[in-house]
């Protein structure tokens, strides 16, 4: 009786393992990412990608052809898709370096990086470089907001 339950653990566990193996192995043409990252990690991330520069998957992924509204997501013919996987690049090496995150940390796809493309882009497709104007000489700033009884 012990024997069977064994086995039929050991069953479950290649086909779990089996399972994985197929999931992992659905995308075809990831250099930057691992090759393992499964559909929810994958969804994820694209969704982080997509929001933090305020586009669509569109603006880095090309469709299989006009008529057709798939996307074939494995191509590199957008631009926007290689310069994003080196922004990628900068990002897991800002993080190592600056921040010092672990290998364990960057490979976790749960949590989110000290530097992510978010905190660059904060939806926008170029992150600006200057901070507001001050305002201009006489132009008076906005009144505190009142506090207390009048
Ligand atoms: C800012 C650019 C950018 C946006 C926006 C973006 N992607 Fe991606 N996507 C990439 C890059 C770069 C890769 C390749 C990653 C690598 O090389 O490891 C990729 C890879 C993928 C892959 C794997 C393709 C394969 O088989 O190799 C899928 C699926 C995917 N993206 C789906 C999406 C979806 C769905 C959206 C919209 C929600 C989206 N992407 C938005 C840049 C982007
Ligand atoms: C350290 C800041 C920083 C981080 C982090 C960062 N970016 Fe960028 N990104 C920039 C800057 C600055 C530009 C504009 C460069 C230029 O104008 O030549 C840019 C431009 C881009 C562009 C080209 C946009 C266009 O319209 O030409 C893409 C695509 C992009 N980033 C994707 C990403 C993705 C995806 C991530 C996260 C993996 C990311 N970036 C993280 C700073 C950053």
């Amino acid at each position: 009786m012990k024997k069977i339950t064994v086995m039929a653990a050991l069953v479950c566990l290649v086909c779990i393992s089996f399972a994985f193996r197929q999931r992992a192995a659905r995308y075809k043409n990831l250099k930057v990412l691992p090759k393992n990252t499964t559909k929810q990690e994958m969804d994820s991330i694209m969704r982080h990608f997509s929001t933090s520069l305020g586009v669509r998957c569109n603006f880095c992924h090309v469709r299989t052809n006009d008529a057709q509204r798939d996307f074939d997501f494995a191509s590199d013919s957008s631009k926007n898709k290689q310069i994003a996987r080196g922004m990628f690049k900068m990002m897991v090496k800002i993080n190592k370096k600056y921040f010092k995150e672990s290998q364990a940390e960057a490979r976790s796809a749960n949590r989110i990086p000290e530097v992510s493309c978010f905190t660059c882009h904060h939806g926008k497709e170029n992150p600006e470089n200057r901070p507001p104007a001050p305002p201009a000489p006489g132009q008076q700033r906005p009144p505190a907001p009142r506090t207390g009884l009048p």
